[in-house]
């Protein structure tokens, strides 16, 4: 009974040198009971080593050939993306030159990328929409203005689909997309374009 008081001193003593520092700041390196996996074995990404593993003594492989850093040079061109460089804005204009060859080669892959579902004249009618499936009418001006849509937005689409459609930039070069949207463009006048949208001297011919 002498010593309970004696043992309680201590006891607290102990407690307040123990858990009394818990939270302050110190320059001292730390009392480690249990070092878990502070320090440990390992090589630094990409430094040259003695590592007796690869050839090239390097400590971890490069990355692969073609592999596009983010905001790298890539994604900064508004060709690879439909936008405008620093912004979430769609491109309005199709970066491509548009030639000839360049609609052919967009109505030869709209018709094997786009035609099941959307039909071959854009009107969403492909024979996919017997089965159950209800692809938009591209010609549609009024609900959901596609035809409005700058040409971005329609390569943004393609290339990461939009709803239920499925993107299709792994399967569709990037080329191919644009060449499409200028596609769908040429689908779109087809239906929605006036007389006096073509130029005066080729209007008699068309009305013979
Ligand atoms: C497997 C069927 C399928 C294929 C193939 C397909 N689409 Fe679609 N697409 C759809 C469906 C379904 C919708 C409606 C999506 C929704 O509203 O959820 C749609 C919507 C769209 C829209 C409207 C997007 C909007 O802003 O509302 C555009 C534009 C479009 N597709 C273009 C294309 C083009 C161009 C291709 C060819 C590269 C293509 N689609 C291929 C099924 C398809």
């Amino acid at each position: 009974m002498r010593y309970i008081l004696l043992v309680f001193v201590l006891s607290v003593a102990a407690v307040v040198a123990i858990a009394g520092k818990r939270g302050d700041i110190s320059r001292q390196p730390p009392i480690e009971l249990f070092p878990d996996m502070d320090r440990q074995p390992k090589l630094r990404p990409q430094t040259e080593t003695r590592n007796l593993f690869w050839q090239d003594n390097l400590s971890s492989r490069l990355p692969v050939a073609g592999t596009v850093a983010r905001n790298s040079p890539f994604e900064l061109t508004p060709a690879n993306t439909g936008r405008v460089p620093g912004t979430t804005n769609f491109v309005a204009i199709n970066p491509m030159p548009i030639t000839h060859q360049f609609l052919a080669r967009g109505r030869d892959r709209y018709q094997i990328s786009c035609a099941p579902c959307h039909g071959a004249v854009g009107d969403g009618k492909g024979v996919l929409s017997q089965y159950g499936m209800l692809p938009a009418n591209l010609h549609d001006a009024s609900v959901k203005k596609i035809v409005q849509q700058p040409d971005g937005e329609l390569f943004h689409t393609i290339s990461n689909g939009k709803g239920v459609m499925a993107g299709y930039a792994s399967t569709i070069a990037i080329e191919d997309r644009w060449a499409i949207v200028a596609y769908v463009r040429v689908l779109q006048l087809s239906r929605l374009g006036a007389l006096a949208d073509i130029p005066a001297e080729h209007q008699a011919a068309l009305m013979k």
